[in-house]
């Protein structure tokens, strides 16, 4: 009988991936819902075919060398791929496959979600209620900004930024207008406006950051990107914490530079909560929870699955990101 390819998983995934792979793979799985340590990681690699990973696994030059030459592929259970050295897995002609598509609905859907939860101060009232603040109905108390006539930027008008889009449409926004490396055909069905960067910045009432975190995106909004926005404008990240200068956000915040910012992502990740920017009234920190919902789950732990398989029998994967055949 043929070896099975061997596949190690390192993390507790939902069933319906784990399933698939064990009907072609032997599997050994890190079997906690906590990240797997490096030394463990290196320790568990040498010898496998196939290794599939989560976006807090940094998969580096060491990794690679430790897993040893007949590794073929490397498949993470996100839409990002920031932590894998994807150049290194190249001159080792590794395959990389990601996740795409299968969170874009509870991302796009979170990111509309933590802009109201943002632009209406609701955590603010959740918390007066519970504190005994809550008087008598007061004609100026946590007073929010309505979506109605405003203009949203969204940069990176991929997957989940056009879901974004198309979810703020029917709230009767004035303009949709967005920045990304290049003008995109679908943008015309939501009737969204390719428009440079510095231009989104200065005319958009709300901005919602839905890119990858890459060198052009690194710190993109930082002190002299806030001062170029309106004040009361809410800025939204729910794509990279790495694209917002995070001390920068803190004194734009602060000194009345923007209004407001809602993050279901941050730098460093988990932020602590001692960070300046968690004591804010008008910061609304999420745990990167964009993609938490079953099916999203399922479908990423599937379709990474899928990513290793289609590696060992030389098709197409899902998500592609390298490949060699
Ligand atoms: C991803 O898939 O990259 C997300 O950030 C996880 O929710």
């Amino acid at each position: 009988m043929p070896k099975l390819p061997r596949v190690y998983v390192t993390r507790n995934i939902p069933k319906p991936g784990l399933d698939l792979l064990r009907e072609e793979c032997e599997v050994e799985v890190w079997d906690s819902d906590d990240a797997i340590p490096k030394d463990e990681l290196l320790k568990h690699v040498p010898g496998i075919d196939g290794l599939l990973c989560m976006l807090t696994d940094r998969i580096d030059k060491e990794v690679l060398e430790a897993a040893g030459p007949q590794l073929k592929c490397v498949g993470t259970m996100s839409v990002g791929y920031e932590h894998i050295d994807v150049e290194e897995c190249k001159s080792r002609e590794i395959r990389v496959s990601n996740t795409p598509n299968v969170s874009t609905d509870s991302v796009s859907e979170l990111t509309v979600a933590l802009l109201l939860l943002t632009s209406r101060r609701l955590l603010e009232g959740v918390d007066a209620v519970k504190q005994g603040a809550w008087g008598k109905w007061k004609p100026m108390w946590l007073c929010g900004m309505e979506m109605v006539h405003r203009t949203i930027g969204i940069l990176g008008l991929g997957r989940i930024g056009y879901g974004v889009a198309r979810r703020l449409k029917p709230f009767g926004v004035s303009k949709i207008i967005y920045h990304d490396v290049c003008k995109v055909s679908y943008a015309d069905d939501v009737g969204a406006e390719f428009v440079p960067f510095d231009q989104l910045v200065a005319e958009s009432d709300v901005i919602c950051i839905c890119c990858n975190l890459t060198p052009q995106t690194k710190h993109k909004f930082n002190m002299v990107t806030f001062k170029k926005m309106k004040k009361h404008a809410i800025l939204i990240n729910s794509g990279r914490g790495g694209v917002v200068h995070h001390d920068d956000l803190f004194d734009a915040l602060t000194s009345g530079e923007i209004g407001a910012a809602g993050l279901d992502v941050t730098e460093p990740e988990p932020l602590p909560a001692s960070h300046p920017l968690v004591s804010l009234h008008n910061c609304i920190i999420l745990p990167h929870m964009g993609s938490n919902t079953i099916d999203s789950r399922n479908s990423m732990a599937e379709t990474a699955a899928k990513n290793i398989l289609a590696c060992f029998s030389n098709k197409d994967a899902i998500g592609d990101v390298i490949v060699y055949r």
